[in-house]
C-alpha cells in the first residue's frame, strides 16, 4: 500500500427516514438556541416546516438562497442573522442553499446544521463559492463546514426523477475522480466504492417510481440508499482533489451557465474515457460499483437508460463555443492521471456535446 495522508474532518450525522425529529435535540447539542432557517424561493414550505419544528428556537427565515451564493445575498442574511440574534443557521436545500449558511458561516462563524435535500454533497465540504462582481471565487475553510447534517430520506422523496438522477450521477463524479486524486487514500476509496454502488442500486428505481408505483417502503429503501451515497460521495470531494472532470464542469457551469447537476452528468462518462488508461484501477473500481465492464460506459447507460440528459447540445451548450470552452478548460489544468492534451480534450468535448456512448 502506497503512504497516505488523511486528514479526518469533524461533522456530525445523523441519518435515517424521520431524523428530522431530531433537529431540536441537534440544535441544543450544537449550544444553540436560535436558528435562522435557510431555504431557496422553491423550498420556502420545507423552511416553514423546519421553523414549526423550531417552535420557540426558530429566529426566523431567509428564503432567497440562489445557485452561485451572490455576495449581497450571503451579507443580506449575515445581517438578518445579527437582527434576530440567531446564534445558529439551518440550511434545508440542496448545494445552492448549504452554499448560502457556508458564507454566513465564513464570515461570522455561525455554526450551521444541514438538511440536505439532494444530492449535491456540499454539506460534507469545506469548500464555499461566492460571487461578487460576476465572478465565482471558491476556497476552502474548515469554518464553513456544517456543524451537524441531518439525512432524511422522506425529505428527498419530492425531488422529482429528473434532478434525483442527474443529481446522482453528480454525486458519483466526485467519488469516481476521488479514485484517481493525486491524494488518494484507502479510506477514500472504500467511502468511494460504497457510494457509487448505492447510487448506482437506488437511481434505476427512483427514476422507475412514478411508473412502475413501485411500493413505498422500495421507494423509500432506494431513496436511502441514494442519500447514503451522496454522503459518501460527498465526504470524498470535500477530502481529496478532483480533477480534468470537475475542471470541465467548472469551466462549462462558470463560463457557458450550463446546469449544474446536468452538466456533471453528460461530462462524466467523456471525462472517464479519457482518463481511463491512466487510472486503470480507478475504472475497474466504477465499473464494479456500477456492475459493468467500463466505466465510462456504466456511467453513460446509468444517465440514458434513466431519462438524463446525455448531450451538452440538449442543455444549452452552443457548438460555437466548444472551442473556447476547450481553450479555458486547458488553463490552471487541475492535477489529471492523463495530462491534458488540446485535440484529445476538445474530441471529449465533441462527444459530450453531441452524447456520444463512449467507445470503450
Ligand atoms: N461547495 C461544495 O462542496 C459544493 C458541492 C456540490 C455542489 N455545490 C454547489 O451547489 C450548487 C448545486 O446544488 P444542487 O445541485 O443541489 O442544486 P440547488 O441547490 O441549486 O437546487 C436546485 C433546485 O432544486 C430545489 N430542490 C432542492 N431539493 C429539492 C427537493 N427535495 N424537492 C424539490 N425541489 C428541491 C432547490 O430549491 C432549487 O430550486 C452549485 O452551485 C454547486 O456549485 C457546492
Amino acid at each position: 500500500m502506497k503512504s497516505f495522508v488523511y486528514n479526518g474532518q469533524a461533522g456530525r450525522v445523523v441519518f435515517g427516514a424521520g431524523s428530522l425529529q431530531y433537529l431540536g435535540r441537534e440544535i441544543e447539542a450544537l449550544g444553540a438556541h436560535k436558528a435562522l432557517v435557510l431555504s431557496t424561493p422553491e423550498q420556502r414550505a420545507s423552511a416553514e416546516m423546519i421553523a414549526d419544528l423550531l417552535g420557540p428556537r426558530a429566529a426566523g427565515i431567509f428564503d432567497r438562497a440562489v445557485m452561485h451564493v451572490p455576495v449581497e445575498t450571503a451579507r443580506e442574511a449575515r445581517a438578518l442573522a445579527r437582527q434576530l440574534g440567531a446564534d445558529c443557521a439551518v440550511a434545508i436545500g440542496g448545494g445552492s442553499t448549504t452554499g448560502l449558511g457556508k458564507a454566513i458561516a465564513l464570515d461570522s462563524g455561525l455554526p450551521i446544521l444541514a438538511i440536505p435535500t439532494t444530492y449535491a454533497g456540499s454539506e460534507m465540504t469545506p469548500i464555499y463559492g461566492i460571487t461578487e462582481a460576476g465572478m465565482k471565487k471558491t476556497g476552502k475553510d474548515a469554518r464553513v463546514l456544517p456543524r451537524t447534517v441531518i439525512y432524511d430520506p422522506e425529505l428527498t422523496l419530492g425531488l422529482p426523477v429528473g434532478m434525483s438522477v442527474t443529481s446522482g450521477i453528480n454525486a458519483i463524479a466526485h467519488a469516481a475522480e476521488g479514485l484517481y486524486a493525486t491524494d488518494a487514500n484507502p479510506i477514500m476509496d472504500l467511502m468511494a466504492k460504497e457510494g457509487i454502488a448505492a447510487l448506482g442500486r437506488a437511481l434505476p428505481v427512483i427514476a422507475q417510481s412514478p411508473v412502475r408505483a413501485e411500493p413505498v417502503e422500495a421507494v423509500l429503501q432506494a431513496r436511502s440508499d441514494a442519500l447514503y451515497g451522496a454522503w459518501l460521495c460527498g465526504t470524498v470531494l470535500g477530502n481529496v482533489g478532483m480533477a480534468l472532470h470537475h475542471k470541465l464542469c467548472h469551466t462549462l457551469g462558470g463560463s457557458f451557465n450550463l446546469p449544474h447537476a446536468e452538466t456533471h452528468t453528460i461530462v462524466l462518462p467523456h471525462a472517464l474515457a479519457y482518463n481511463a488508461a491512466a487510472a486503470p484501477q480507478a475504472m475497474q473500481h466504477i465499473a464494479e460499483a456500477l456492475n459493468g465492464s467500463s466505466a465510462a460506459q456504466a456511467v453513460f447507460d446509468l444517465a440514458k437508460n434513466n431519462g438524463a440528459p446525455v448531450a451538452l447540445g440538449d442543455v444549452g451548450m452552443k457548438e460555437a463555443d466548444l472551442d473556447r470552452a476547450c481553450d479555458i478548460a486547458m488553463q490552471n489544468q487541475y492535477p489529471n492521471p492523463r495530462p491534458l492534451e488540446r485535440d484529445a480534450i476538445r474530441q471529449l468535448l465533441q462527444d459530450a456535446f453531441e452524447g456520444a456512448r463512449p467507445r470503450k
